[in-house]
């Protein structure tokens, strides 16, 4: 268990003087109501697709990733999927609109941006947490001014059930957090639509994709999740991280400063787990200096051209893969190799280095054409016991910029 009081965030990347004046009072103040023994680990995480993608969306999550399906439920305005990895790791859940014409708040701030008008409909919405009871969040956190979605304030049920609740979407983030009070595994307590059959040819799909992994060998190499990464504009980091501090009981691990990137990477994460995979780590990344000023110093900015292409929202979901060699290679470079084989593809090539040292090696794939997420694949090499490297996040923040430009012209492909 981190002591918060006296734990030293890692990292070179400088905090003002109104952060730090304020995490500690988060903290205290969190404490005070009571909310580390009320919200527990991560439960869950939704994203939302277009209307038609979610078939083809979960067969790119079998072939790239450990997420089956188990369920599909239909609510008045979606297909609801339910989706698992291990049994201790949390849930996935993907709701699929039932008309193109479907609006919320999501369709309408996507539809602000250049790149995400395209597929107004998708977006990672946000993580859910165990709570003991979703009365007693609300109790925690209304007097501190969040806001939580009550019936009749968005068209979509699903954010205020009576065992499920999410907070509006943050104004930093444009992120939600999600408390449940039951078994997220409980679907026909959460109320969340009546239970539906997948076509047989849809099935056949998705058995397709999973026999893919299974044959070339990566199914046991994939994980969890390992952490999942945001990125927002420059002006919100620090905001972004209290607010968040505010709502889950993690606790700020540290940021780097991607100097040569104008950007830094800001984590946070569970204080009492063994395993990151039962409760990823969340990372806000954001520009050290906004883009209007970025020309004093010239820099590449992948961070702000994406928020100002895409807007604020999810940028990557991190896969962990096992540590080890499959024959002479290290099991990611088997994993990409195997997954490019398969029609994956990826930014640049891996990297990191895992020779006999701890270490750490990464890749992002491209992003997906359903939830617009890249997928970072992790192996933590020899009991790596840091959480990131400074060059490996200069590195993978470099390759995303390539792919990420917008060009004019280029909003309706
Ligand atoms: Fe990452």
């Amino acid at each position: 268990m981190i002591d918060l009081e006296t734990y030293t965030p890692e990292g070179d990347k400088e905090n003002s003087d109104f952060f730090n004046e304020f995490l500690p009072r988060v903290y205290e103040r969190r404490a005070m109501s009571g909310l580390p023994q009320i919200v527990g680990r991560m439960a869950g995480a939704v994203i939302q697709v277009e209307h038609g993608d979610a078939i083809n969306y979960l067969a790119e999550l079998a072939v790239m990733g450990p997420y089956r399906l188990v369920e599909a439920r239909l609510s008045e305005t979606h297909r609801v999927f339910v989706l698992r990895s291990r049994p201790e790791f949390p849930r996935l859940l993907v709701l699929e609109p039932l008309t193109p014409s479907y609006e919320d708040e999501i369709t309408r701030w996507n539809t602000l941006y250049p790149l995400s008008s395209r597929k107004p409909n998708a977006r990672y919405v946000g993580e859910i947490y165990h709570a003991d009871s979703i009365k007693a969040v609300h109790e925690a956190l209304e007097p501190q001014n969040v806001r939580f979605v009550e019936p009749g304030d968005t068209l979509n049920a699903f954010y205020s059930g009576g065992h499920l609740t999410f907070t509006f979407l943050s104004d930093f983030t444009y992120n939600r957090v999600g408390y449940v009070d039951i078994d997220l595994d409980d679907t026909e307590a959460l109320e969340i639509g009546e239970v539906i059959t997948i076509s047989a040819h849809d099935l056949e799909k998705l058995e397709t994709a999973h026999a893919m992994q299974e044959e070339h060998g990566i199914a046991d190499l994939i994980l969890g999740l390992d952490h999942m990464a945001t990125r927002i504009l420059s002006g919100d980091r620090e905001d972004a991280l209290l607010e968040y501090l505010t709502m889950v009981p993690y606790y700020f691990w540290g940021a780097y400063n991607i100097h040569e990137m104008n950007s830094s990477t800001n984590v946070t994460r569970h204080p009492d787990i063994d395993d990151e995979k039962t409760s990823p780590a969340r990372v806000f990344t954001a520009n050290n200096t906004p883009s209007y000023l970025n020309s004093f110093d010239n820099l590449p900015m992948p961070t702000e051209d994406f928020v100002r292409n895409f807007g604020r929202r999810m940028h990557h979901m991190a896969v962990a893969v096992i540590d080890g060699h499959v024959a002479e290679e290290k099991n990611v470079d088997y994993v990409v190799r195997q997954l490019a084989g398969m029609g994956t593809k990826f930014l640049a090539d891996v990297v990191g280095e895992c020779k006999d040292d701890p270490n750490l090696k990464q890749i992002f794939s491209k992003s997906s054409a359903y939830s617009g997420l890249i997928t970072e694949y992790i192996e933590r090499c020899h009991h790596y016991e840091g959480f990131f490297t400074r060059d490996n996040v200069a590195a993978l923040t470099a390759a995303a910029g390539a792919d990420e430009r917008y060009e004019h012209g280029h909003v309706f492909d």
